[in-house]
């Protein structure tokens, strides 16, 4: 058995012998997604219940499934403060039993360094001859456990070998071992409002270009209509199962970017297990904390950066809310403005936020003439660039704020228009 081999034995535990070293009042912090260290959550809450524990701090991005630590009984004892909101503490958020930090993503370890972090843990891959595991699916804030008085790992076999960030046994205060499955979330079905707005973006991407792309079918749908590129790039914050398909077809060599030549480059996936296999082992995708990956300036370096998101509405001025339903958190900022600004400054970059025209079966207008009370402005009016529906691109970036009204009506579902401009009119934003 070689050194490294003996200090893992020495550290291996059972997840209730790591609860136990978990203390009332101890702010905890995971890496995301995916990588939340399952089996520890529930010691712990096991532990907590048992022995009344108190005022454990529980941060993380978002969680990806319904968890014991999650039940309203935990209240007082573990709080989930999370960076988004997810379906699984959406309504927890809402009803006070849990709590969001608003914050851009590529800022929250840095957020977090200014707090006392007492545990680090998270699921990695099993441990290499060297000693290594790998973050796997998520190394957005892996380097936090550079601020922790203790680091656990709850090591799993499923979890994919991922390249780029890698923690050593010498590191580990304690470790176990888990089969839990890696959550395996299916890819956004495309609709045919999809297709129509991924085409007109995916006419904007030029050979060459470095993108970045979100989950859901929209997304999909832009990968679907780049099988015809050549040479494109990825930094993205997401690494999606629509990324799989573009490098297995060529279209993905990343060999025109600037940094990281050769390599995608992303901060955490989720997806399905064809997606965990196609990472697990390839050099050719690095997963890199979030605080790189998502720093403008980083993003900024390569050529004809392009960034796509979705929202959920747009003002007449070009506000952007994509992560509040009126003053009700539905979702979070995540990276929407890291790779707004980072493909801004990038030579030749373009910024996309799309939305159908619509929702609720085409009742309500997604632009309106002003955000719904308490709606968040998620990209400003000062940093939107493109904004696209069904109904084409409404290119706003250096327009006057009646020429951006003018573009968005434009692109509004056509029974809105008319109610649109009377209502720009009344507001003072056209003549
Ligand atoms: N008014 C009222 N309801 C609205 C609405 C509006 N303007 N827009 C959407 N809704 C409703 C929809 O009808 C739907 O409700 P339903 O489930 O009851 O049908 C719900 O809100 C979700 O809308 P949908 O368009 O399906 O959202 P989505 O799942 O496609 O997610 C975002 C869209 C904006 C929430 C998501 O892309 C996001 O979180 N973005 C911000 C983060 C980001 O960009 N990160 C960077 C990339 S990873």
């Amino acid at each position: 058995m070689n050194k490294w081999a003996e200090m893992y034995k020495a550290k291996l535990t059972t997840p209730g012998g790591i609860a136990q070293q978990i203390n009332s009042g101890d702010i905890c912090v995971s890496t995301g997604q995916v990588a939340e260290p399952c089996a520890i959550l529930a010691a712990l809450a096991e532990r907590c219940r048992r022995e009344n524990l108190t005022g454990i701090q529980h941060n993380l991005l978002l969680t990806m499934r319904d968890q014991p630590y999650l039940r309203p009984e935990m209240t007082g004892r573990i709080h989930h403060n999370s960076l988004f909101v997810s379906a699984y503490c959406r309504e927890l958020i809402w009803n006070g039993y849990a709590d969001y930090v608003p914050a851009f993503y590529g800022e929250v370890p840095e957020n977090l360094r200014n707090q006392n972090i007492d545990v680090f843990y998270t699921t990695v891959s099993l441990m290499d001859k060297h000693g290594y595991f790998s973050f796997g699916t998520a190394a957005d804030l892996s380097e936090i456990r550079r601020q922790a008085k203790k680091i656990f790992l709850e090591v799993n076999p499923a979890m994919p070998r991922t390249h780029g960030s890698f923690i050593h046994i010498s590191e580990v205060t304690a470790l176990c071992t888990s089969d839990v499955p890696v959550t395996e979330v299916p890819s956004g079905k495309i609709s045919d409002i999809d297709r129509e707005i991924g085409a007109y973006i995916a006419a904007e991407i030029p050979d060459g270009a470095c993108i970045q792309l979100g989950i859901g079918g929209m997304p999909n749908a832009v990968a679907q209509a780049l099988m015809d590129r050549q040479d494109l790039g990825i930094h993205s914050e997401m690494f999606t199962e629509s990324m799989v398909d573009l490098i297995e077809a060529g279209v993905v060599t990343n060999w025109r970017k600037n940094i990281h030549r050769g390599k995608s480059v992303v901060t955490f996936t989720f997806g399905s297990r064809r997606a965990y296999d196609f990472i697990d082992d390839n050099p050719g995708v690095e997963f890199l904390p979030v605080d790189y990956v998502n720093d403008p300036y980083v993003i900024a370096q390569n050529d004809n950066m392009i960034s796509i998101n979705a929202c959920l509405e747009v003002d007449l001025f070009g506000q952007v809310c994509s992560e509040s339903l009126g003053p009700k958190n539905f979702s979070g900022v995540g990276g929407q403005i890291d790779f707004v600004r980072g493909a801004m400054r990038s030579k030749g970059g373009k910024s996309f936020i799309a939305m159908p025209s619509t929702a609720k079966k085409g009742t309500i207008s997604k632009i309106k003439p002003v955000l719904t009370q308490g709606g968040i402005v998620s990209t400003s009016r000062n940093d939107v660039d493109n904004i696209v529906t069904e109904y084409g691109i409404a290119r706003l970036r250096g327009k006057t704020c009646s020429q951006r009204a003018r573009e968005l009506i434009t692109i509004a579902h056509p029974d809105f228009r008319e109610e649109l401009t009377r209502q720009a009119r009344e507001l003072h934003i056209i003549p």
